[in-house]
C-alpha cells in the first residue's frame, strides 16, 4: 500500500506559468473550467494565478479557491514576488481554500541580481526570510522559489535555501528559469542541496523547468533520482517562451518507466502502486480543453497527446501493430483516455451522443446550452459527412463567445 509520502507531488501551473504563454490569456470562467478539469485529473496543487498582477486574476484565484479548493481537493496556490503587497494579495485570494499555499520567489543568479533586481547577495539574503515570514502570517504552507537557480552560484544557493527553510518555507522550489541546464547538471544541483543544506529535510524539494533546449522533462527525471519530490508542470507544456515541462509527458514517463521511482522510494515500487495521484485517463480530455480555451494548438507529433501520437502510417508498422500492438506502442491510447472506438457523429446522430462526446472533450453545459449547440451541430451535419471533434469545439467556443 503506497503512503502519501511515497508519491511524487504534481504541481500544475497551467493557470499561472502556462497562461504566461504569448496570446494564451484566459478569463475567470475559463480558468475555473480548467481548474475543475485539473481537479478531475487529480493534481495535488493548482497554481491558480498571480493575484497582484490584475483584479481579474485576483478574482479568478479567489473563485478557484472557493469552488475547487475543497477539503478533499487540491491545494490552491498563488504566486507572489517577494514583496509585501504581492504576498498580501496572494494570501487574501487563497483564503477561501481548505488548503491554500503562497508561492513567493526572488531571483538568486548574479545576472538577475545585477541587471534586473539591482541588489547585492547580502540584500537578497535579508529579504527572503522577511518575506517568507510575512507569507507565514497568511498560511502555514509557504513555497519559496530561487528564480534562475539553474544559473545561480551553488554556495550562494545553499545559503538562500537554508535561510528560507529557517524562516518557515515548507517547499523549496529550484527553477531552471531559462531552460539552460542539462539532466546531469540539474540532478547534481538537487544532490548538492541534499548534501550541503543542513535543514533541507524539513522541506520538500520541488523543481520547475523551461523547455528552451527541450530538456525540461529529462531534467526533472534526473532531479527525482537525486531527491526532488514535487514537479511543477503544465498541460501540453505551455508556458513562457518554449514552455514548461509537460505534465502528460512526465506522468506517462513515470507510468511507463516505473524504475525512475527506485532511488526516490529506496525500493522497487509494487506492481499496482499509484506513484502519483494522477488519473491518467483524464489526460487527453484535459489536454484538449486547455488547447481550446488558450487557443494554443497541439502539434500533431506532440508526445502523448498529439494527433499522431498513436497513429501508424507505414505498412510495416501497421502490419506489426495488427499482429501485436506492443510492436510499435509503449502505452495504450486508452490509458490517457483516448477512446479508440470513436462514435462517428453525423446527421443521424442524436442529442445524447452529441452531449456525451462534448463531455468526453471536457465541456460542461446546461440543458439550454446543449440544445442550442445541438441545433448548430445538426445544421453542420447536413453539410458535412462527418463532424469532427474540431468542428464540435468550434461550435461550443462560438456559442460561448456569443452567449
Ligand atoms: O520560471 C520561473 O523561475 C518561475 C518562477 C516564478 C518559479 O516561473
Ligand atoms: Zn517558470
Amino acid at each position: 500500500m503506497s503512503k502519501e509520502r511515497d508519491r511524487i507531488i504534481i504541481f500544475d501551473t497551467t493557470l499561472r506559468d502556462g497562461e504566461q504563454s504569448p496570446g494564451a490569456t484566459l478569463n475567470g470562467d475559463e480558468k475555473l473550467t480548467i481548474a475543475r478539469s485539473l481537479y478531475r485529473l487529480g493534481v495535488d496543487v493548482i497554481e491558480a494565478g498571480f493575484p497582484y498582477s490584475s483584479v481579474g486574476d485576483f478574482e479568478a484565484v479567489k473563485s478557484i479557491a472557493e469552488t475547487v479548493g475543497t477539503a478533499d481537493g487540491p491545494t490552491i496556490c498563488a504566486l507572489a514576488r517577494a514583496r509585501e503587497q504581492d504576498i498580501k494579495a496572494a494570501g487574501e485570494a487563497i483564503a477561501p481554500a481548505a488548503k491554500g499555499r503562497i508561492h513567493t520567489f526572488l531571483a538568486t543568479s548574479d545576472i538577475h541580481l545585477k541587471y534586473k533586481l539591482k541588489k547585492t547577495r547580502e540584500e537578497v539574503l535579508e529579504i527572503i526570510p522577511k518575506m517568507v515570514g510575512y507569507a507565514k502570517t497568511f498560511t502555514d504552507d509557504v513555497e519559496f522559489s530561487a528564480e534562475d537557480a539553474g544559473r545561480s552560484d551553488h554556495e550562494f544557493l545553499y545559503q538562500v535555501v537554508e535561510s528560507a527553510i529557517a524562516a518557515g518555507a515548507t517547499t523549496i522550489n529550484i527553477p531552471d528559469t531559462v531552460g539552460y541546464t542539462t539532466p546531469e547538471e540539474f540532478g547534481a544541483l538537487i544532490r548538492g542541496l541534499k548534501e550541503n543544506v543542513p535543514n533541507i529535510e524539513q522541506a520538500i524539494i520541488s523543481v520547475h523547468g523551461h523547455n528552451d533546449l527541450g530538456l525540461a522533462v529529462a531534467n526533472f527525471l534526473s532531479a527525482i533520482q537525486n531527491g526532488a519530490r514535487q514537479l511543477e508542470c503544465t498541460i501540453n507544456g505551455i508556458g513562457e517562451r518554449a514552455g514548461n515541462a509537460a505534465l502528460e509527458e512526465l506522468v506517462m514517463a513515470l507510468h511507463v518507466r516505473r524504475q525512475f521511482y527506485n532511488p526516490f522510494l529506496g525500493r522497487e515500487p509494487e506492481s499496482e502502486e499509484p506513484l502519483t495521484s494522477i488519473n491518467t485517463k483524464e489526460i487527453y480530455k484535459t489536454s484538449r480543453l486547455v488547447s481550446n480555451l488558450t487557443g494554443m494548438p497541439i502539434q500533431p507529433n506532440k508526445a502523448i497527446v498529439g494527433a499522431n501520437a498513436f497513429a501508424h502510417e507505414s505498412g510495416i508498422h501497421q502490419d506489426g501493430v495488427l499482429k501485436n500492438k506492443q510492436t510499435y506502442e509503449i502505452m495504450d491510447a486508452e490509458s490517457i483516455g483516448w477512446t479508440s472506438n470513436q462514435i462517428i457523429l453525423g446527421k443521424h446522430s442524436g442529442r445524447n451522443a452529441f452531449g456525451s462526446r462534448l463531455r468526453d472533450l471536457g465541456y460542461e453545459f446546461t440543458e439550454t446550452e446543449l440544445n442550442k449547440a445541438f441545433l448548430r451541430f445538426k445544421d453542420l451535419a447536413d453539410k458535412k459527412k462527418v463532424v469532427t471533434d474540431w468542428d464540435l469545439e468550434a461550435i461550443v467556443n462560438d456559442e460561448t463567445q456569443h452567449a
